[in-house]
């Protein structure tokens, strides 16, 4: 088991040396620390799946994986491409596995563990919760969406739209109420930015405070009674009757805090911004139907890369990759390719695709259609990039005139 977060032996001399070998080996390097991947990383993905597409980075210490049709194997040959990264051979495992080394979330799992879990989850994610769920959501929308301000006003919608709702609906589903906590979008925030391949020692302490200041608020609230019809009170019936351990309910709680209130927040933004810049009589700013939110999301890709770590010895694309070796798959780069032959993979595939998919397509297209109902003249003023980000893929600014 990996317990700790491995850059001690590195320095400024190692990084212009490992840039300089893979320039030497491909011809071409993969740098997620340059300003220009930060401006435009589909730039640099574009060329990677014409000249690199199963990259060697050495920065990173794994294979970067470009192009849809690899990509969309490795997800689905899942005993081959496992998701532990336990057994990898990688100096630089995602710190993630750091914060709670014996109970990792659903999506670092493998079968049975990953099965029996997800099956505790499923339900609450099926069709007929969600249309039982969809008034709630709607009002929750509609409040949050009228206390933007009027039209014409400037205002930022990452800050009053996008990071606000997410964790509102999560609740409605959860019965956790905690939207009303202050600090929970600041934790979800530099919990995640621990998942980033290019964070550095500093992010994963920061990572680790932030995710136990997160657990202690969430056992305060799994210590009250749950509200029937809430996730927290059919995971408390698991435990009661023996399905799940106390442990593994709180982690599943945890885990959907931080993986469906980031991701939709960087979607919201993201394709508010894009809606916002086109012209105002453009048909998709009239009606926000489920084709253009799942075209949305493909384009923005808020999750941009997975991982995953070989098994055995195999090929990719015409690589060789050995037993132990962690693959970076860039879902961001395989919705873009031209190539691309089956449907988009911003929530990923195989037995790991997003549990959340349906929720958020659901929350995507009310908050969105809600958002140019109300304000239908909203305008673009600037919009700012979140920075050194290569995982998740999101903004700190979208200002709007309203
Ligand atoms: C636009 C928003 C979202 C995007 C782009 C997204 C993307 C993804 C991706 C790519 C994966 C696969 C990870 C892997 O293969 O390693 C995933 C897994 C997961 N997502 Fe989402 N997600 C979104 C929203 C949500 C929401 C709203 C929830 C729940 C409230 C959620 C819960 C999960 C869970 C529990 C998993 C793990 C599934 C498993 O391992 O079986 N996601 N998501």
């Amino acid at each position: 088991m990996r317990t700790g977060y491995a850059t001690d032996h590195r320095g400024l001399a190692w990084l212009h040396r490992s840039l300089a070998e893979e320039q030497a080996a491909h011809g071409l390097v993969f740098n997620p620390l340059r300003d220009a991947f930060q401006r435009d990383p589909e730039r640099v993905y574009a060329e990677l799946r014409h000249r690199s597409p199963v990259h060697r980075s050495r920065l990173l210490d794994c294979w970067v994986v470009t192009r849809y049709a690899d990509i969309a194997r490795v997800l689905r040959e899942h005993t081959l491409f496992r998701s532990s990264p336990d057994t990898t051979t990688q100096d630089l495992v995602d710190p993630y596995v750091t914060l709670d080394p014996g109970r990792p979330s659903l999506f670092m799992l493998d079968p049975p563990d990953h099965t029996r879990l997800r099956g505790a989850v499923r339900e609450a994610f099926a069709p007929e919760a969600l249309r039982q769920l969809t008034p709630r959501l709607e009002d929750c929308v509609r409040e949050v969406v009228t206390a933007l301000g009027r039209p014409g006003d400037r205002v930022d919608l990452v800050a009053g739209f996008a990071t606000v709702l997410p964790l509102r609906v999560l609740d409605l589903l959860t019965g956790l109420d905690l939207h009303t906590v202050p600090g929970v979008t600041g934790w979800v925030d530099r919990i995640v930015s621990g998942l980033e391949p290019i964070a550095t020692v500093r992010t994963a302490e920061q990572a680790l405070a932030a995710y136990r200041e997160l657990g202690a608020c969430l056992d305060e609230r799994l210590a009250a009674p749950a509200r029937e019809g809430t996730l927290h009170r059919s995971l408390t019936r698991d435990v009661e009757a023996g399905r799940l351990s106390d442990a593994e309910a709180r982690q599943l709680l945890m885990f959907l805090v931080l993986a469906g209130t980031r991701t939709v927040s960087d979607f919201l933004a993201g394709a508010a911004r894009e809606l916002a810049a086109l012209p105002p009589g453009a048909p998709q700013r009239r009606c926000v139907d489920s084709a253009l939110v799942d075209d949305l999301i493909a384009r923005t890709s808020p999750v941009q890369i997975v991982a995953r770590t070989a098994a055995a010895a195999t090929a990719v694309g015409g690589r060789n990759i050995s037993a132990g070796d962690r693959l970076l798959l860039v879902l961001a780069s395989a919705n873009r390719d031209p190539d691309r032959t089956g449907r988009e993979l911003a929530f990923g595939g195989g037995i790991h695709r997003c549990v959340g998919a349906r929720l958020a397509r659901l929350e995507g297209r009310a908050a969105l259609s809600c958002l140019l109902a109300t304000f239908p003249g909203m305008r673009p003023v600037e919009a700012v990039p979140a920075r050194r980000c290569v995982t998740l893929r999101g903004w700190d600014r979208v200002i709007v005139h309203l």
